[in-house]
């Protein structure tokens, strides 16, 4: 059994973010959700990664290096264009040969890990095993369509009325078959090589597709919500851990972990929430469910519920909520007339200004 890891793509919808770095490495609790991935992959007994990049390929490359520190052996995989997740297929084929494989979304991560599904694709060997999961929203997903006895009838990418509300989840498992059914499809109408059409190409054939219901949580880190969402839902499983300097006039409430090297001055953090390597508070409060990477400076202010990618600063502001704020961003409040909001944002940046 080999791993098909898919860690290109666009990321349009994590714009700005993703204009300077690849979505795949947006930390979760100051982890890139990326590493999550393929530790579960490893986890699983599966060593054998094929990493698919893009465009952000050097990023990647870089950051899982030879992949000693996870515990795999990767082999870089390079698709020409984001032409869609059955082309990523395709572009693994050699690489695949004819393997089982686990294909892993790269900005995905589920529940309890992949272990006891890899074991019981091994035991069964359907062509193809798909997880779903019952979400509010099952348009902005790849949705199945079951029977009375729950086998996997149709597959539709992103269908404006939804067949069921049970979403397909970014991990599937594959026989070899699959890469004979991408071969068959034709692109959809956004233009890509859809891996429900695979799927649904294998189904039009006889063959046997399972499909097996996650209870769990699944996250799904492509878009700023999600991400805030599963930075909670990772950082609900941190333990305290006091590393770095904390003054007395601090408190650490709860599940903190600051790590060596970060300064917290005169300031309140109440946990869950990771203080990066570098980071200082000094004079702020920082709530629940809130990672601050490397080197981020928090003055003055107070924060909840946020991701801060390194080195950003926010100083003199109020209470930030619900924020992402990427590399080397700067939030600051002026005493400069005349008084008024002075911005300089990237492409397809956000903000959200509440007045007193
Ligand atoms: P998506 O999130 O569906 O696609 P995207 O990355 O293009 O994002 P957006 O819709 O915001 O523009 O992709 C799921 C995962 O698969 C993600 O980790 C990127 C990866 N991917 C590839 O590696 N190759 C591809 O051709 C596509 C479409 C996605």
């Amino acid at each position: 059994m080999k791993a098909l890891v898919l860690a290109g793509g666009s990321g349009t919808r994590l714009r700005p973010i993703t204009h300077t770095s690849a979505k795949q490495l947006v930390p979760v609790a100051n982890k890139p959700i990326l590493f999550f991935g393929l530790e579960q992959i490893r986890d699983a007994g599966i060593t054998e990664v094929g990493i698919i990049v893009g465009d952000t390929h050097a990023e990647i490359e870089a950051a899982v290096g030879d992949g000693s520190a996870l515990g795999i052996e990767p082999t870089y995989l390079r698709q020409e264009s984001p032409a869609g997740l059955a082309h990523a297929v395709l572009t693994a084929a050699e690489w695949l040969g004819d393997d089982d494989f686990v294909m892993f979304l790269g900005d995905n991560l589920i529940e309890g890990g992949i272990g006891h599904l890899v074991e019981a694709f091994e035991r069964d060997r359907p062509a193809a095993q798909v997880l779903l999961k019952a979400v509010e929203d099952p348009s902005r997903f790849g949705v199945a369509e079951l029977d009375d006895a729950g086998r996997v009838v149709r597959l539709v990418e992103k269908p404006e009325h939804p067949p069921s509300d049970l979403a397909l989840v970014g991990v599937y498992l594959f026989s070899p078959a699959i890469l004979d059914a991408a071969r068959r499809i034709e692109p959809s109408d956004r233009g890509e090589l859809e891996i429900t059409d695979a799927i649904q190409r294998l189904l039009d054939d006889g063959q046997e597709v399972r499909a097996s219901l996650i209870e769990g949580w699944w996250l799904d880190t492509g878009k700023k919500d999600d991400l805030l969402e599963a930075n909670r839902i990772v950082l609900g499983s941190v333990r305290r851990r006091v590393e770095g300097e904390v003054d007395h006039d601090s408190e650490l409430v709860g599940e903190v972990v600051v790590e060596a090297g970060a300064q917290v001055v005169r300031s309140s953090v109440r946990g869950p929430a990771v203080i990066g390597p570098g980071a200082r508070l000094e004079d702020a409060y920082v709530g629940p469910f809130t990672s601050i990477a490397n080197d981020c400076v928090v003055e003055r202010c107070e924060i909840e519920f946020s991701v801060l990618l390194e080195r950003a600063r926010v100083h003199d502001v109020a209470r930030i909520e619900g924020s992402l704020l990427g590399r080397d961003v700067v939030v600051s409040r002026t005493q400069r007339r005349p008084s008024a909001h002075r911005l300089m944002l990237g492409d397809h940046g956000l903000v959200e200004i509440s007045e007193p």
